[in-house]
């Protein structure tokens, strides 16, 4: 899921740019190991903080919202069970403020995220 979830950023036109001189393997290794981190896998998170590795792009909210509608995409494509999406979805929206440039991080309270797609 990770994978193809990498894969779809790379290609997408509002993000993709941000990813052309990334590690894709080490990209796709650290977001599984996150992923299954905060599910509460039996793994454990080896990257670098949300901060130290996106403190160099200037990611505004557009940017995250987007990343979390390709996110939940990426899970609808994978058939991830509703409960599970929305457990990723919530862990994920405080990491907001660590990985938006400063400049977007000025204002509080940080503004909710998109509500997850409805069960089919
Ligand atoms: C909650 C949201 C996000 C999470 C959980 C997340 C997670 C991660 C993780 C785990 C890494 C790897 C860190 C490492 O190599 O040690 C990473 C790197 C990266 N992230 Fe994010 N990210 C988020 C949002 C975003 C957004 C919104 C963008 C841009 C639109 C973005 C762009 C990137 C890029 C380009 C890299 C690669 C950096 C490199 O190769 O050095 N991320 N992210």
């Amino acid at each position: 899921m990770a994978n193809d979830f990498v894969t779809r950023m790379e290609q997408d036109a509002k993000i993709g740019s941000f990813f052309k001189d990334s590690n894709p393997e080490r990209l796709r290794k650290m977001l599984a190991e996150q992923f299954c981190a905060e599910l509460s896998g039996p793994c454990t998170y080896t990257g670098q903080t949300m901060q130290q590795s996106h403190a160099r792009f200037e990611i505004r909210r557009e940017h995250f919202n987007r990343l979390v509608e390709i996110l939940q995409d990426t899970m609808n494509a994978h058939s991830v069970p509703f409960w599970a999406q929305n457990k990723l979805l919530a862990k994920l929206a405080p990491m907001a403020r660590d990985v938006m440039h400063n400049a977007e991080r000025t204002g509080l309270p940080v503004a909710p995220l998109a509500p997850p797609p409805k069960p089919e």
